[in-house]
């Protein structure tokens, strides 16, 4: 295992706990920052230490990233109903921090419709994402432009309607315009969770954006 002690953030999440839960199986020592570090108390292991802290604090953000890391994982999330840059915002403070005093690996959960996956899904998918999920998806395109240039050894994956599913199934993986034929347009949170540990591990998947479906 090349990146052993792992930051998660969003590890209250939906995705964020699956993550959590898939990393600790795999044998990563965690560190994951919360709000409410009540949440994850029932996760009792000493692979796991769990540190208050608010994202939009970057204060907060330089202080956890020089405990030292070896790959930050990062499933946060913002909804919101009217323009705004809250993930854009603590993306920058989260890039900061990690020029500052490391790590440079950096693995991202984005969200079907940003970049070039913009467009893709069904009539469903595409109304929500061009509907309610409007504001939230152009927070999401500015997030990976962050990114794009934060010179960090980063990569995003964008899944489609996360389902809570903690049973895994076979799931595509695709990069760019592509469009896969059959494809459901959701995806479990394990499965969606594990592939983030999957990228993190490939060298390869370096400054690439990949989308995940059932
Ligand atoms: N849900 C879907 O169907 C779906 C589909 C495609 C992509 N995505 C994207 O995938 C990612 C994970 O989705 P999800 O459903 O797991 O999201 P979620 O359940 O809403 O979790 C978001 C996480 O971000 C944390 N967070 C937000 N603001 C924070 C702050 N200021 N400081 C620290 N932590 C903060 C939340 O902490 P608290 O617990 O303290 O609020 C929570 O842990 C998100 O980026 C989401 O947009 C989701």
């Amino acid at each position: 295992m090349k990146y052993s002690r792992l930051l998660v953030l969003g590890g209250t999440g939906r995705a964020g706990r699956q993550l959590i839960l898939e990393a600790l199986e795999r044998g990563y020592q965690v560190t994951a920052l919360a709000r409410d570090p009540a949440q994850l108390s029932d996760i009792q292991t000493q692979q796991l230490q769990v540190l208050r802290g608010d994202m939009t604090n970057a204060a907060q953000v330089e202080e956890l990233l020089k405990q030292g890391f070896d790959a930050v994982v990062c499933t946060l999330g913002v909804f919101q109903k009217s323009p705004g840059t809250p993930l854009t915002d603590m993306t920058r403070h989260l890039v900061s921090a990690m020029k500052k005093y490391g790590p440079a690996r950096l693995v991202v959960m984005s969200s079907l419709g940003v970049g070039d996956s913009d467009g893709q899904g069904n009539l469903l998918v595409k109304f929500v994402t061009s509907r309610i999920l409007k504001h939230v998806l152009v927070d999401k395109a500015s997030q990976e432009v962050v990114l794009q240039e934060s010179g960090l050894d980063w990569t995003v994956l964008r899944p489609p309607r996360l389902i809570d599913s903690p049973t895994r199934k076979p799931y595509r993986l695709w990069q760019g315009t592509a469009r896969p034929r059959g494809t459901r347009w959701r995806i479990g949170t394990l499965d969606a969770a594990s592939e983030m540990l999957n990228l993190l591990e490939q060298d390869d998947s370096f400054h690439s954006a990949w989308q995940c479906s059932y």
